[in-house]
């Protein structure tokens, strides 16, 4: 046994070194010269977030603060796969157009940095603030190795960190774990909120195939206060997202619980899922059968909101990973690896006697659109060409419900590759399909054809929101109902798209606009 734990010991002690060494190596990291080939190689998103290099994952930390938008994220410096996870970090005053700075968070002998948020601890409750200023607070995961390879339940707790300089740099509180691991091996990934009602701070962590609240008072002391999740369902749920949203055109207020879901997503794989319930300060209330899907598409997962977004803003302001685990680490892309989904506003919306989220692109966007190009309506027999030669673009259109056929929307490129976006009314479903996109032989669970049952609100036209970028493309339909996110990685980008022509295709309205890079 005393032999067991010396090997123990020295194996960690080994470990902190190396942590530390890397880490010394990578203070001196400087922000990524925006003006590189890198940011231009092929199928890198020209105004979609990126990391300038290596692996990313999901988003972390999503705060506003003083005039900036912090994009904290999972990263690993060191190579193009998933590896021992630091926070990168980027700022934008827009939401569109990104500043790398340094690493900020860092692993360290508790272990890697996974996924978790940050909070302005307004009256510095923590105490970490100096000079009566609000101290930024990062609460997060730290997943220990070491542990975890000996055999133990408990390698994954919760640690905190302060900043006092707007997240240029983080110290780590000496008494981390802030939240020990009670047994339970998948333990992560905190979100925390301030609950005014209660006045105190939320933390809903996922663990395992539910999540758990805790309160606290200080940010450093937490309480068990409930759980919530589906008896009988044993998948595994991540990054959970906890926030209070008015109903759209009315004073009534519901609570949103999201999860991200690790397997059995609509179309595969990975995906974020939500209730809609309540929440009294210590436990959620929905009905667990009505999980339902942010966005059906492949790739959008462990999407989370914005804490602190100003009261005159008010928006709900989310940002998803934009892959699935399926296939994220073998991705045709060298340099970088993973990209955000667009920023959206989530609004609930309430259906008959149901309630749904809506996501749509944030109204920065107009910012980035250019030559507007407005489409002439009537009914679309023969093909119609509606973008050409160019490469970021969005797209609004709208049609009348078709009776029969497909209203179908194909995008291409001069090496005969192609990406169809459409409305069956046959099966009532929005289908991407990117068989035909290029390259999708790296994975078998990545070509095909993917879709969305959209029969539980039957819109009276067809609407399609598309943007679309050089690897990505997001299709909000019917005002943002039904939306879907799809990766894609072709030989050129997509420069060209069509309306494909038949008897049903009558548009109503039709309008493109160009895109903006945002890295130029
Ligand atoms: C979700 C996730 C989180 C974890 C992180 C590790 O994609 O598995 O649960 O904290 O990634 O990088």
């Amino acid at each position: 046994m005393k032999i067991k734990i010396k090997i123990c010991s020295c194996l960690l002690l080994v470990c902190i070194v190396l942590i530390q060494c890397k880490q010394k190596g990578k203070e001196e990291t400087n922000p990524p010269d925006l003006d590189t080939a890198e940011y231009l190689e092929l199928c890198r998103p020209q105004y979609h977030f990126s990391p300038p290099a290596h692996w990313m994952n999901d988003p972390n930390g999503l705060v506003y603060k003083d005039g900036e938008y912090h994009l904290f994220y999972q990263f690993y410096p060191d190579s193009n796969v998933w590896g021992p996870m630091h926070w990168g970090h980027a700022v934008s005053k827009d939401l569109l157009h990104w500043s790398h700075l340094p690493i900020a968070l860092f692993p360290d002998s508790l272990g890697y940095i996974f996924s978790g948020s940050v909070v302005i601890d307004h009256g510095n409750t923590s105490g970490f603030g100096i000079d009566g200023k609000d101290p930024m607070v990062a609460i997060f995961t730290q997943h220990n190795p070491v542990l975890e390879k000996s055999g133990s339940d408990k390698f994954q707790y919760q640690s905190i960190a302060y900043s006092n300089d707007n997240g240029r740099s983080f110290h780590k509180y000496k008494n981390n774990p802030v939240v020990p691991n009670p047994g339970i091996r998948d333990f992560r990934d905190p979100k925390v909120i301030w609950h005014a009602v209660t006045k105190q701070w939320i933390m809903v962590l996922a663990a395992y195939d539910k999540v758990i609240f805790y309160n606290s008072t200080d940010l450093k002391e937490w309480k068990r206060a409930g759980e919530f999740g589906i008896v009988g369902d044993t998948r595994l749920w991540e990054c959970p997202d906890l926030f209070p949203v008015k109903v759209e055109g009315s004073n009534e207020e519901k609570w949103i619980l999201i999860t991200s879901i690790q397997k059995g997503a609509p179309n595969g794989g990975t995906a974020t899922s939500y209730f809609v319930g309540d929440f009294d300060g210590k436990t959620f209330t929905s009905d667990p059968a009505h999980q339902k899907w942010l966005d059906y598409g492949k790739d959008n997962y462990a999407m989370v909101t914005y804490s602190d977004i100003p009261a005159d803003d008010g928006r709900v302001v989310a940002i998803g990973w934009m892959s699935n685990w399926q296939y994220a680490q073998v991705v045709p892309t060298e340099v970088w690896r993973s990209a955000c989904t667009f920023p959206r506003e989530l609004r609930l919306d309430k259906v008959g006697d149901d309630y749904f989220l809506r996501s749509l692109p944030v109204r920065e966007i107009a910012s980035i659109e250019k030559n507007k190009l407005d489409i002439k309506p009537g009914m679309i027999t023969q093909n119609l060409r509606i973008m050409n030669d160019f490469s970021l673009a969005k797209l609004d259109m709208t049609f009348k419900r078709p009776i029969a056929n497909t209203i179908t929307i194909r995008f291409s490129n001069s090496m005969n590759e192609y990406m169809e976006v459409s409305y069956n009314p046959i099966s009532l479903k929005y289908e991407i399909d990117r068989s035909h996109a290029g390259n999708t032989d790296f994975s078998d669970d990545f070509p095909g054809i993917h879709s969305t049952d959209a029969s539980f609100i039957e819109s009276e036209n067809i609407h399609f929101l598309i943007l679309i970028d050089h690897s990505s493309i997001e299709l909000f339909a019917d005002n943002g109902f039904y939306t879907m996110t799809e990766i894609f990685f072709t030989s050129v980008p997509f420069d060209r798209a069509e309306i494909l022509g038949n008897e049903d295709t009558n548009l109503l309205q039709g309008m493109v606009w160009e895109l903006k890079n945002t890295w130029r």
